[in-house]
């Protein structure tokens, strides 16, 4: 398993392509089984994630080819061909699904193409216990039969196949509205999803659905009225770029007192990060190539509530814990999606952070330097904070288990080699 040696205290400086949303392919992955017809998907990131998802899909009958680089002179990203002439096999298998959660996505496509699906439940992860209820009930709303069996989830569609119908979700999810938005589309009849997430990856992925000919209102709204229709058809979609990568490379600059241009950052979709990043002290402008970051001032204190969109992303929350570790003055993060999200905690502690938990609040008091360690954690988002904790502190931080990072960053250390960091990856 490798480890990222990180010698801490440099400044970073230059620019940085940002990689298309792994929270966007991946769904626009899965959609690709609506239809017989090829979807080509441009930006895509070289993440282990996708090659997951693409070893999951064509576990279903999808040929998935690779054209090349995306051809955007930076060297990231690819072109992907995605084209399922028939669905051979309905099962989404345990040994898939328990690399990636979000192998849940096909369940939604599968169902509404092939009137059936059996799909491992995915089970809890780092970060919390995660059930997929919406994802189940929603479904059955819209005439499915639901089963569970030996840790498999049975779906079948009625005769006819699926019938819109109206949805109502309990609690803001990405993935069930994902799951649902896709199954809609191809549903006899009008869906509508109330209380649907509104996450910019959903308006990416409704985006490309209406490319392939469904008929979407509402996206990016928490009221989506999806008009089903029989068939759906070929597409050319460029993935969004990936607002959590952004994020993160912008805190990397602002906890070294850097400065950054994130190339292709897209600012629309970054609203709160921007806002509580401000509020900290780091200077954001956005520039015609992207966003500009620089730190370098001190860095404020900030109070701060993980939300669905457009609130402050829980992705992003580890992160700031780093940077704030480093703030002049107490902070306090509250995580209020995921019931385990703090697994960064005690880690950042071992580096001299002085964080203390009550319930799903962190009070952070600001230290004057960190110091490096070895240190793990759990889920990608926890060692991207280590990570960047790790640049600012004095001394060698290693992150283990860097396969956490591979699995939603694009070629990270190159990408932080490029900024002038200290950084290498070794065989552990
Ligand atoms: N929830 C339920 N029942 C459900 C579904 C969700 O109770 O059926 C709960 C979850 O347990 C959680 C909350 O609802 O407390 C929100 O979960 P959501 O369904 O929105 O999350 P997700 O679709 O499983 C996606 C991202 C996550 C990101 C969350 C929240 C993908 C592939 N994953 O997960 O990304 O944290 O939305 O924004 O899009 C990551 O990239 O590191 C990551 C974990």
């Amino acid at each position: 398993m490798d480890k990222l040696i990180i010698r801490g205290g440099r400044r970073l400086s230059g620019k940085v392509p940002v990689s298309g949303a792994k929270n966007a392919a991946l769904p626009l992955m899965a959609a690709s089984l609506l239809a017989d017809a090829p979807l080509r998907l441009r930006n895509l990131p070289r993440l282990v994630d996708i090659a997951t998802m693409a070893d999951l899909l064509n576990h279903h009958g999808t040929a998935v080819t690779l054209e090349g680089a995306t051809g955007n002179g930076t060297g990231f990203g690819r072109v992907m061909r995605l084209e399922t002439p028939a669905i051979v096999d309905t099962t989404a298998p345990y040994d898939i699904v328990r690399r990636m959660r979000a192998s849940i996505l096909v369940l939604g496509p599968l169902l509404a193409r092939a009137g059936t699906a059996r799909v491992s439940l995915p089970g809890g992860c780092a970060i919390g216990t995660r059930p997929i209820d919406l994802h189940l009930k929603g479904l059955a709303a819209l005439g499915a039969e639901i089963a569970l069996e030996e840790g498999y989830v049975l779906a079948r569609a009625p005769r006819g196949g699926l019938r819109g119908a109206r949805v109502v979700l309990d609690k803001v999810s990405v993935g069930a509205t994902e799951n649902l938005l896709m199954a809609a589309s191809l549903a006899r009849g009008e869906t509508v999803i109330e209380n649907a997430a509104r996450e910019p990856e959903i308006v990416d992925l409704g985006r490309c659905l209406v490319a392939m000919g469904a008929r979407i209102e509402g996206l990016g709204t928490s009221r989506i009225e999806i008009a089903g229709v029989t068939r759906l058809g070929a597409a050319d979609h460029r993935t969004m770029a990936d607002r959590i990568e952004a994020g993160s490379y912008a805190i990397a600059a602002a906890i070294t007192g850097g400065r950054v241009t994130l190339l292709g950052a897209e600012a629309a979709a970054m609203e709160a990060q921007i806002e509580i990043l401000r509020a900290a002290g780091v200077k954001i402008a956005t520039v015609p190539e992207g966003l500009e970051v620089s730190g370098g001032d001190g860095i404020r204190p900030v109070t701060c509530t993980t939300q669905p969109y457009p609130g402050f992303p829980t992705d992003m929350q580890a992160q700031l814990m780093a940077l704030m570790c480093l703030a002049d003055g107490a902070s306090v993060i509250t995580e209020a999606i995921f019931e385990n999200r703090f697994m960064h905690v005690l880690e950042l502690a071992r580096m001299g952070a002085d964080i203390t938990v009550a319930g799903a609040s962190a009070t952070v008091r600001g230290v004057a330097r960190l110091a490096g360690a070895p240190v793990m954690a759990t889920d990608l988002r926890a060692s991207m904070g280590l990570a960047l904790a790790g640049l600012a502190a004095d001394g060698v931080t290693e992150v283990h288990r860097l396969y956490h990072l591979d699995r939603g960053y694009e070629r990270l250390e190159e990408k932080l080699l490029r900024l002038g960091a200290d950084v290498a990856r070794v065989a552990a």
